[in-house]
């Protein structure tokens, strides 16, 4: 891989967040895919497009693209090997020979000037060390006239079912605040870094076009109360709950038990900008 701008995202998505990931590429897909029809909505990818995606992860939206990009070519980046590895699996199994992968980190990657048509991100672009130098680099990498979409979380706060309920059962296993420098604070920490639309409009400095739009979607958790409680606790191993405890926390997510599943409304952004 090229130079790491941040180390400590690095090691937290090739170590137990990415582990984490990596093992449950379904459950977090389903928990994401939401966003997908709003996503590439706004990208509009054409079938002869050369498409970068982003902090690709598991590749579910590089896949996507290169379904949509039928006679282009689709490149996913991402600093996580773990997730690399299950994406290069899925794609193979899936017969998709227009997708491809490189370990990189996108703040400092040197991509082909001019060399996509289409920049994409499913939250994949929150854990820059730099975001302003990582969004020139991207733009560097776009075709005049290419466009950039991502999405990425909105504030958080007691408006979301999901907050409310995150909130809830992370009071009930840790007590007050977890805080601290485990894989799992440093990566939900980042998760909030673009939250602010002010923000994004700052960090997209020399981008014309640029729009933030709202979308509400649904986040589902698990097929049950217990079976989400079984996924979010598996997230942290140390964490031993006793019966009683494990009672209070499926009631805590029971609320939002609905015939699909458990299922959460939480806000994102939807992000277009375009290189002049
Ligand atoms: C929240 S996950 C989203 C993964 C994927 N886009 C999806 O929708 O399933 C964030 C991803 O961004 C990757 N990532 C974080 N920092 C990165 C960077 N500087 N360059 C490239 N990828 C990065 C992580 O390794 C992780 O796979």
């Amino acid at each position: 891989m090229t130079a790491i701008a941040n180390p400590r995202q690095a090691q937290a998505w090739n170590g137990s967040v990415g582990l984490h990931w990596a093992a449950h590429t379904a459950r977090y897909d389903r928990l994401i895919s939401g966003v997908d029809e709003a996503l590439f909505g706004a990208a509009d990818i054409a079938a002869g497009d050369r498409v970068l995606d982003v902090g690709c992860g598991a590749g579910a939206t590089t896949r996507s693209a290169a379904r949509l990009a039928k006679d282009g070519h689709v490149v996913g980046v991402d600093i996580s090997a773990p997730l690399l590895e299950r994406a290069r699996e899925s794609t193979v199994a899936e017969g998709i020979a227009n997708a491809a992968y490189e370990l990189a980190e996108a703040q400092l990657h040197p991509f082909p000037d001019a060399g996509y048509d289409n920049v994409i991100s499913r939250g994949g672009v929150m854990f820059f060390a730099d975001h302003a130098e990582a969004f020139r680099n991207l733009w560097r990498a776009l075709r005049p006239g290419g466009r950039l979409t991502f999405i990425c979380p909105q504030p958080s706060g007691p408006q979301w079912e999901e907050s409310r309920a995150l909130y809830l059962f992370s009071q009930l296993v840790n007590g007050p605040d977890e805080s601290g420098d485990s894989d799992t604070v440093v990566a939900t920490t980042a998760m909030a870094s673009l939250s602010d639309p002010d923000r994004i409009r700052e960090v997209l400095d020399g981008y014309d076009d640029v729009t933030v739009t709202p979308v509400t979607i649904e986040t589902e958790w698990g097929r049950d109360a217990r079976d989400a409680v079984d996924f979010l606790l598996s997230r942290s191993p140390d964490t031993v709950v006793g019966p009683q405890k494990r009672a209070e926390l499926e009631d805590a997510l029971r609320p939002y038990t609905r015939p699909n599943g458990v299922r959460m409304r939480a806000g994102v952004w939807l992000v277009s900008a375009v290189r002049p």
